[in-house]
C-alpha cells in the first residue's frame, strides 16, 4: 500500500500548496475532507496527518472539527494555524477567542530544535494569519518555538509525535518553510522521498480510466500548455474514447492550426476533429472595434462553435479541461483578472450542466511548473510544454480596432518573423511574452524611389512572473533592426515597425 500523508482540508486558502510542498519533498500526499473517519485514514495507510489551516474559528458554532479518532490512529500529526488552535481546543489546553487577527511577518524563536526544526537556525522569519490562539498547553506538550505575540507558536508531543505551529510553512514568505515540512514528513513520520511526476502520471492515468469506464471524453484543445497536457494524459488513460475539439477561429496565428494537426492527431493519434470557424468569428466580428465588445463576441461563438461541434460528435460522457490550480483560486480571488475571463470562456461556461456532462479535471491540483513537467515526461515537444501564453481570444486582441482578414495577414506574417527569431536567438524560452501588434494606422516609407503608405507593427516583448506586473525586455539592438528590416522588406502591406517601451503597469501586456 502506498504511503500517504493525508492533509485534512479545514478550508485553508492553502491547502493545495501544503500538498505541494509535499510534493516537492518527493512525498505522496492526499488532501481529504476534514470530516473523513479515522477509520478510512487508516485503510488508506495514512502514515502521518496534516491538518490545514482555515478561516474559521475554533470557537464558531458551525466550526469544522474532525474526527477525534484521528489523534488515537497512532500516526504523528502536524496541526498548522488553525490546526494547532484544534490541538488546543480538542486535546485538553485551551485556545482563546482573540477580536484581531495576527497577520503578517514575525519572527520565529526555536527553543528546542527538536526534528521539526533540525537543520534549521534558532531564528527565521515566518508569516502568521490567524485569530484564536493556544493560551493552555494541552497536557503532554511543550512550546518549542516562540514569537513576539505568542509563546506557543510552536509545540509538540514528543510521546505522540504531535506538532502544531501558529504559522504557514507552506507558503512563500515563511522562510525555511518548506523544510519545516520536510522535516516532519521525513524526519517525523519517516515518509520514504520516491514520489515523483511519473508517478503522479501513473496514478492519474489510473484514476482516469476508472472514472470513465466505458464512457467517451470531449476535450475543447486550444494548444496551450494547460489543454494540450490534459489531452495527452486522458489519452493515454483511455485513446480513443477521448475527442479533442479544436476551434480555428480565424484568429490564430500562422501555421498553427498545422501544428496542433501535425502533433495530435499524425504523432499522438489523438481522435481529434478541427471546427474551421473562421468564416463566423469575422462575420460576428466585421466592424467591431471596442475591445471588451469583441472579447465578448469571440467568447461567445466559442461556446456556440464549441456546443455545436458536440451536437455532430454525437453522445459523450464527460468534458474534460485542463484547469489548473491557480485558475481555481484567481477565478475566485482575483475577480478583474483577466486569467479568469480567459478560463470563463475556453471553459465553457455552463456547458458541462446543460449537456449533462461530467467533469474531468486531471491538472486541478498541479501549479503550472509542475503541469510543464508533466507534459515533458509525456513527450510532448519543447515548444508546447515551454509555450508563452496566448489570450483566448488571440489575434482579435491583437489587430487594434476593426478585424479584416487582410489586417489579421498581416500580422500573421509580422508575427511568423518575430517568434522564429525569438527562436532562433533562443530569447522566446527568456522572455514571457512576444508578439506583434497590429496598428491600424498608416505611415509612409519608401521602397526604393518609391512611397509606400502602409501599416504600422508594433514589437510587445515583455518579462514577467505571473503577468501581473511586467517589463519590457530590453532586446539587443542588433536583434531589433534584424527584426525590424525583416518585417518591412518581407512583409507586404508595412512600413515602420516600433517597439513598445512600457512596463505593466501603467501600460497592459496587451494593447486592447
Ligand atoms: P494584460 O494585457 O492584461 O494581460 O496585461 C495579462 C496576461 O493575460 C493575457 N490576456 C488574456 N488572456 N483572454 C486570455 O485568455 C484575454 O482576454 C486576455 N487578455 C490578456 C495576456 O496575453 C497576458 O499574458
Amino acid at each position: 500500500m502506498a504511503q500517504t500523508i493525508a492533509v485534512l482540508d479545514f478550508g485553508s486558502q492553502y491547502t493545495q500548496v501544503i500538498a505541494r510542498r509535499i510534493r516537492e519533498c518527493q512525498v505522496y500526499s492526499k488532501i481529504y475532507h476534514y470530516t473523513t473517519p479515522a477509520t478510512q485514514l487508516r485503510q488508506d495507510g495514512v502514515i502521518g496527518i496534516i491538518l490545514s489551516g482555515g478561516p474559521s474559528s475554533v470557537f464558531a458554532k458551525s466550526a469544522p472539527l474532525p474526527d477525534r479518532g484521528i489523534f488515537e490512529l497512532g500516526v504523528p500529526v502536524l496541526g498548522i494555524c488553525y490546526g494547532i488552535q484544534l490541538f488546543g481546543h480538542l486535546l485538553g489546553g485551551k485556545t482563546a477567542k482573540s477580536d484581531h487577527r495576527e497577520y503578517g511577518h514575525g519572527f520565529l524563536t526555536v527553543k528546542k530544535p527538536g526534528r521539526l526544526f533540525a537543520g534549521l537556525p534558532r531564528r527565521f522569519r515566518v508569516w502568521n494569519s490567524h485569530g484564536d490562539r493556544v493560551i493552555k498547553l494541552p497536557p503532554g506538550f511543550k512550546a518549542i518555538g516562540v514569537t513576539e505575540n505568542s509563546p506557543f507558536a510552536a509545540i509538540e508531543d514528543l510521546q505522540r509525535n504531535f506538532y502544531g505551529i501558529q504559522f504557514h510553512p507552506e507558503v512563500f514568505h515563511t522562510e525555511r518553510g518548506v523544510e519545516v515540512i520536510r522535516n516532519f514528513l521525513v524526519g517525523v513520520c519517516h515518509a520514504r522521498q520516491d514520489w515523483s511526476m511519473k508517478n503522479f502520471i501513473d496514478r492519474t492515468v489510473r484514476d482516469i480510466r476508472i472514472a470513465v469506464g466505458r464512457g467517451r471524453v470531449i476535450l475543447g484543445l486550444s494548444g496551450g500548455v494547460d489543454s494540450s497536457v490534459a489531452a495527452t494524459l486522458i489519452h493515454k488513460a483511455v485513446g480513443r474514447q477521448l475527442t479533442c475539439v479544436f476551434v480555428d477561429n480565424g484568429l490564430l496565428r500562422k501555421g498553427e492550426r498545422k501544428t496542433v494537426v501535425d502533433l495530435y492527431k499524425k504523432h499522438f493519434h489523438i481522435d481529434l476533429r478541427v471546427v474551421d470557424a473562421a468564416e463566423l468569428f469575422l462575420r460576428r466580428l466585421r466592424g467591431v472595434a471596442d475591445p471588451e465588445q469583441k472579447r465578448k463576441i469571440i467568447g461567445r461563438t466559442f461556446i456556440k462553435v464549441f456546443e455545436q461541434s458536440l451536437e455532430s460528435i454525437g453522445h459523450a460522457d464527460f468534458l474534460a479541461q485542463g484547469t489548473l490550480y491557480p485558475d481555481v483560486i484567481e477565478s475566485v480571488a482575483i475577480g478583474n483578472n483577466p486569467a479568469a475571463l480567459i478560463k470563463s470562456h475556453h471553459n465553457v461556461g455552463g456547458l458541462p450542466a446543460r449537456m449533462k456532462l461530467r467533469l474531468i479535471e486531471p491538472l486541478r491540483e498541479l501549479f503550472k511548473d509542475e503541469v510543464r513537467a508533466v507534459g515533458a515526461r509525456l513527450g510532448l515537444p519543447r515548444a508546447v510544454v515551454w509555450r508563452q501564453p496566448f489570450p483566448g481570444p488571440g489575434l482579435g486582441v491583437r489587430v487594434l480596432g476593426t478585424i479584416t482578414r487582410d489586417r489579421l495577414d498581416v500580422l500573421r506574417d509580422a508575427d511568423a518573423i518575430l517568434q522564429e527569431e525569438m527562436m532562433r536567438t533562443g530569447w522566446y524560452w527568456k522572455v514571457w511574452q512576444s508578439f506583434c501588434v497590429f496598428l491600424p494606422v498608416k505611415s509612409v516609407g519608401v521602397v526604393g524611389d518609391e512611397r509606400n503608405y502602409a501599416w504600422v507593427i508594433a514589437l510587445r516583448v515583455v518579462e514577467s512572473i505571473d503577468a501581473m506586473t511586467a517589463d519590457w525586455t530590453r532586446l539587443p539592438y542588433d536583434l531589433l533592426q534584424h527584426i525590424s528590416s525583416r518585417i518591412t522588406n518581407e512583409v507586404r502591406g508595412v512600413s515602420r515597425v516600433v517597439f513598445d517601451v512600457s512596463s505593466k503597469p501603467p501600460a497592459t501586456i496587451e494593447w486592447e
